[in-house]
């Protein structure tokens, strides 16, 4: 499946719901935001509906995405579901952790290959203050437990935000030398919550490097094997992790994206920013073939996202995107 600007798209985002345990600062509101109602969202059966029809079109990898997707029930069932499609070769899920404790052998046996794992930071009390909500998450918990299920590669995902968690950069890139994790660190984008205050916030990734040069040099590294975004690795002398950066803020990466998103109420999404959508879910629950509407929305893809140029008030958490 090649777009109008010849890029193949072969990685679809899944987000399974819009909700979320967590209230981080820079993402939605204390109260939550108007979430979707049920008889809108997809059910399990016509998500992996949706991918049997587009899998025979060349699309290889998902990423199962929210929200938080570890909080719908029975997840598990779903991610069986999508492993037993011909032509699905790799099944990633982008969680916060918080349920990785108790979920990862399960998943892993239900045949995810690879998780992403959101953490701001590597002390308690401070990570109540960004999520906002106690609910006794701990990084190194967390990975050892996907570690122990047989989950790899293992990547952390840290949003930096000047003045809030960025006296810890150090000490999340330590754990590559100790840990085979990647540590990827991601500029604040002006979305959600915080977007009002975020360019305040955003440390530029070079600074953010630069800082960790203070633990050793970093050499360039092609990263963990598999991986489909847009990070960019580097790798500590023999260390058995790597550290990356992900730069929605100072570069972009659109003429090289390869992706587009399945809402949890069934709207194909080409472009995590801007209005550019298909909505697939009515067409299939009419039986109509999905087909035709992925080429029309491939056809429209924009060439690159508008995210510098957009007014704050018209942009949307990452949780109702599917991030
Ligand atoms: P890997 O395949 O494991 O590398 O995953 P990924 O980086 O695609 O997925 P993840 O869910 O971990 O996303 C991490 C961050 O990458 C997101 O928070 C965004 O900041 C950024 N990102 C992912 N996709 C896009 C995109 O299409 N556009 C932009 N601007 N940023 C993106
Ligand atoms: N800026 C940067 N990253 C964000 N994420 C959520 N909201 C933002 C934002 N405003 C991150 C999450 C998760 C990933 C999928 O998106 O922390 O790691
Ligand atoms: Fe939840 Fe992720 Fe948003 Fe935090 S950033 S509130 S974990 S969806």
């Amino acid at each position: 499946m090649l777009d109008q600007f010849g890029r193949r798209i072969e990685y679809l985002r899944i987000s399974v719901t819009d909700r979320c345990n967590f209230r981080c600062q820079y993402c939605m509101p204390v109260e939550g935001l108007p979430w979707l109602p049920k008889q809108e969202i997809l059910r399990y059966e016509e998500i992996a509906e949706i991918v049997r029809q587009l899998a025979p079109l060349g699309l290889k990898r998902l990423r199962i995405t929210g929200g938080e997707p570890t909080i719908r029930p029975d997840l598990v069932s779903l991610i069986r579901m999508l492993k037993a499609i011909d032509g699905i070769e790799d099944i990633a899920l982008s969680t916060n952790g918080v349920k990785l404790p108790q979920m990862a052998s399960a998943l892993a046996d239900a045949g995810l290959d690879r998780v992403n794992i959101s953490a701001d930071s590597l002390r308690a009390e401070r990570v109540v203050q960004i999520a906002r909500r106690d609910l006794g998450f701990d990084l190194v918990m967390a990975a050892k437990a996907a570690q122990d299920a047989g989950i790899a590669p293992i990547k952390i995902n840290v949003v930096v935000m000047r003045g809030i968690n960025d006296d810890e950069l150090a000490e999340f890139a330590a754990l590559t030398r100790e840990f085979p994790w990647h540590v990827r660190f991601i500029e604040l984008m002006p979305v959600g919550e915080l977007r009002e205050l975020t360019w305040d916030h955003v440390v530029p990734s070079e600074e953010v490097l630069t800082r960790v040069r203070s633990l050793g040099p970093l050499a360039a590294d092609a990263g963990p094997a598999k991986g489909n975004g847009p990070a960019v690795y580097y790798r500590y002398e023999g260390a058995p992790g790597t550290v990356g950066v992900i730069t929605p803020m100072t570069h972009t990466y659109c003429e090289t994206c390869n992706r587009v998103r399945l809402t949890a109420d069934g709207r194909l999404r080409t472009c995590l920013f801007g209005d550019h959508e298909v909505v697939l879910r009515d067409a299939l629950r009419r039986g109509d073939p999905l087909a035709p509407l992925f080429a029309k929305a491939l056809a429209e893809k924009p060439k690159e996202h508008a995210l510098l140029q957009m007014q704050v008030g018209g942009l949307r958490a990452l949780s109702q995107v599917g991030g």
